[in-house]
């Protein structure tokens, strides 16, 4: 286990991507756990999906800040905004989690991605940079003292080994939202380098749970289920996702964020984890078990017609069959990996549509 280096309490936290998925949830766990700490939340409030879930979000992290937290509705792209957040804020610890996600959005949308994906990056990243400037060290403030961001695990692209080790090579992206991804990591690897930025990327795999992204696939499915509609299965159900519950995303974030690294063999201050469940379930299975845990909390009738609704289909262009992740060095490193079963997860997933769609 590596010893944690950066005590959460009383720091200042920037979040980009606060109002989203992940860090909604990211704001309020640490809120919770830290009652000093202060964050600056950035969000654009794209609105590529309901900015009403946004905004829901938002009133949850309001219940529990007690003036802690404060958002900039701004964009990461927008160079004047992140310098201004810095200046001021002087962020001790950053987490990236703005980005453009979808991989099946950025085949139409290509230029969101090269914005928020690759111009914002390179904007936190140049402002974590200047973050060591003389003119900002008064105070104590040492600069910005880890880099969280994150990554995904479609930059495993169309490798063939499985489970997904982040020893392996992610030279084959099938989709500009991957390369995007992989693009930050060498980008912070090269900012790590040359600045010394303490970085960690963290590979995602298929994040799920309430208040999720309605462009995700258990939840599209409910929409569809709920509007009589079918749903397409891709690859005719012959496809292996990792699925992993946003609360054990959270836990790994948030044990990362107080590890900044050590310098590797490289002498870079650099590092990569894979966040993933561990065990990929069949997507039949998944929509079996999402099915049962929709009647379970109401959202759907007891004796709804699920092979009337169901449509088998090739796969999609930009898609893996499996993701699968290997996540020995999260273990080894912090003691902990993702653990919530799939009915749990689905099942609390369904009793929050529930209750917000009534
Ligand atoms: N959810 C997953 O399964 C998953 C898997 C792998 C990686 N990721 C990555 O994790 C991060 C969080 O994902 P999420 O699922 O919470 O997505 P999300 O879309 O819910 O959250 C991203 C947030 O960033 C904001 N945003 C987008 N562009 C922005 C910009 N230019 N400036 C400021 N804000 C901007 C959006 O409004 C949104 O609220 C993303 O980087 C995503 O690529 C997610």
């Amino acid at each position: 286990m590596l010893t944690k280096n950066i005590d959460l309490e009383n720091k200042r936290v920037l979040v980009t991507g606060a109002a989203g998925f992940i860090g909604s949830n990211l704001v309020t766990e640490l809120l919770r756990s830290y009652k000093s700490i202060n964050i600056i939340g950035i969000d654009n409030m794209s609105d590529y999906y309901d900015v009403g879930i946004k905004e829901d979000r938002l009133k949850r992290i309001d219940e529990v800040s007690r003036g802690r937290f404060e958002l900039i509705r701004g964009s990461i792209a927008d160079r004047d905004v992140i310098d201004r957040v810095f200046d001021s804020f002087r962020p001790e610890v950053v987490v990236n989690l703005a980005a453009q996600a979808g991989v099946r959005y950025s085949i139409d949308n290509p230029d969101a991605y090269i914005e928020s994906n690759m111009l914002g990056f390179y904007n936190i990243l140049e402002a974590c940079r200047h973050s060591y400037d003389e003119k900002h060290r008064k105070d104590g403030y040492m600069g910005v003292l880890h880099l969280v961001y994150a990554s995904s695990s479609s930059v495993y692209g169309s490798n063939k080994k499985i489970p997904y080790s982040v020893e392996d090579k992610v030279d084959n992206p099938v989709s500009l939202y991957a390369a995007t991804k992989k693009s930050n990591e060498l980008f912070a690897h090269a900012y790590s380098k040359l600045y010394d930025i303490p970085s960690t990327g963290l590979r995602f795999f298929t994040v799920y749970g309430p208040a999720g992204r309605p462009d995700m696939a258990y939840f599209g499915f409910t929409d569809k289920l709920v509007r009589g509609d079918k749903i397409k299965i891709f690859n005719f159900g012959n496809c292996k996702r990792d699925f992993t519950y946003v609360d054990d995303i959270v836990e790994g974030i948030i044990n990362v964020m107080q590890k900044s690294p050590d310098k590797n063999e490289n002498g870079v201050r650099y590092n990569v984890y894979n966040i993933g469940n561990n065990s990929p379930v069949n997507l039949l299975d998944f929509v079996d078990i999402l099915q049962q845990e929709l009647i379970a909390a109401g959202v759907l009738p007891s004796d709804y017609d699920f092979e009337a609704h169901k449509e088998l289909v090739p796969m999609q262009p930009g898609d893996v069959e499996v993701t699968y992740a290997d996540v020995t060095a999260l273990e080894q490193d912090f003691g902990f990996k993702p653990a919530t079963d799939l009915r749990t997860g689905l099942g609390r997933f369904a009793r929050w549509y529930k209750e917000y769609y009534g």
